[in-house]
């Protein structure tokens, strides 16, 4: 057997072949199944995307509005589910119990019929339809009230809005937190989809697999970033003080958040979306100063570490346009994860129709031939 030079985080070694997107860090370009995510943002909707991602191909019309209704149909959580989630500690964290929860779900359709393309549509819609629901309603519950039923007549964005703050929502809002949903759906071998798909390839359930992945994302190193951010603007409090706490950073060589990327060495093309967004959302909803420290803290990192191609990546902006549609800071996290269960299924499907099980090797750098010490010698 070959022996390969170990690589800590497997950094450069590809895992699996795959034609759901593809990124050029250098370029700064991200596409879905070959097509850019600019177009994506700009002309289509959630739902599109991730039947694109899923199955490969655009939607036709008929195609959408069988799959909308399909998602719609099914937005709502069994009883059981939600009365699980009322015994959740309200303390917790929204990403506990949304793993938590769809993991549940797996208890629920434990029928493992997986190359059975109904069984693979039932799963998709089934997550699709429901992990929205199931955000919005631990964030209800921890408040101590019921959760609110989804709204027939709104559309997936639209809905979630509707479920988490109790009103109608704005139709600005609605159209750019779906296309958040969009630029968040995809993106390559990350941690997450690489945990879906070693899940996955044990021939689990779909549950099981976006469980998995709910977990592997809700780590600091990983989807918790954009929390930080918020944290990071309202510790500079002023445009002032932004180059001291640029300097201060890099003197003492301290990451700055929502800035640098593993692939990205130019601006990622998401947080250029993300910031227009950001900026037709207060135009409407009134001036933010923390969108103003962004913008010069934007600047001035790119004057001090362009050269090492630091730029803002997808968390720098997303933050902002969520603390500004009055989403609490701990639900960034899952918000990341209604997107990316697109992607993860995406990735699902495609380890099957391929699959070979993950097993890696290890490089073991323990002892050999220890003799047993008995217990009253040691
Ligand atoms: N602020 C200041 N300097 C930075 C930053 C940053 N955010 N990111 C990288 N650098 C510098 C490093 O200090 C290093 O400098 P050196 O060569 O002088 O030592 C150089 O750039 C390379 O940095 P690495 O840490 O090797 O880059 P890596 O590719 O391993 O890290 C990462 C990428 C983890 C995203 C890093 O840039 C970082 O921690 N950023 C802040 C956290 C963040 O925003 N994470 C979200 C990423 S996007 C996502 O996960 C959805």
């Amino acid at each position: 057997m070959m022996v390969c030079e170990y690589k800590p985080g497997l950094e450069g070694i590809p895992a699996a072949e795959s034609s759901i997107s593809f990124v050029d860090g250098q370029k700064g370009i991200l596409e879905y199944r070959g097509i850019r995510i600019e177009e994506l943002a700009s002309k289509s909707t959630f739902l599109e995307t991730a039947y694109l991602l899923i199955w490969n191909e655009l939607p036709t019309k008929e195609q959408i509005a069988e799959f909308e209704e399909e998602i719609r149909m099914h937005r709502r959580i069994k009883y059981r589910i939600r009365d699980m989630m009322k015994s959740f500690p309200e303390s917790g964290h929204p990403m506990d119990a949304l793993q938590a929860s769809a993991a549940a779900l797996g208890l629920f359709y434990s029928r493992r019929d997986l190359h059975n393309p109904i069984y693979i549509r039932d799963a998709v819609v089934r997550l699709l339809a429901t992990i929205p629901t199931m955000v919005a309603a631990f964030q209800l519950m921890r408040k101590g009230n019921d959760p609110v039923r989804p709204h027939d007549e709104l559309d997936y964005s639209g809905n979630f809005l509707y479920m988490l703050n109790e009103k109608m929502p704005d139709p600005l809002a609605a159209r750019i937190f779906d296309v958040c949903l969009i630029l968040h759906a995809e993106h390559t071998m990350n941690a997450s989809t690489f945990s879906a798909r070693v899940t996955a390839s044990t021939l689990t359930d779909p549950y099981a697999v976006v469980a998995s992945a709910v977990g592997t994302l809700g780590g600091p190193l990983h989807g918790g970033a954009n929390e930080e951010v918020i944290q990071m603007l309202e510790e500079i409090g002023s445009v002032e003080n932004v180059r001291p706490y640029i300097e201060d950073c890099i003197q003492r060589k301290a990451k700055i958040m929502g800035f640098g990327h593993r692939v990205y060495k130019v601006k990622d093309p998401r947080a250029t979306i993300l910031q227009d967004l950001a900026q037709q959302l207060f135009a409407k909803f009134g001036h933010d100063k923390y969108f103003d420290i962004a913008q010069e803290m934007e600047r001035v990192v790119e004057e001090k570490l362009a050269h090492k191609g630091i730029y803002p990546n997808v968390d720098f902006y997303s933050g902002l346009v969520y603390r500004k549609m009055g989403i609490p800071t701990d639900l960034f996290t899952p918000i990341f994860a209604i997107a990316r269960v697109a992607g993860w299924l995406a990735h699902w499907k495609e380890q099957l129709e391929e699959n070979r099980i993950f097993r890696p090797t290890q490089v073991y750098n323990g002892r050999h031939a220890v003799s047993y010490t008995p217990i009253e010698q040691r």
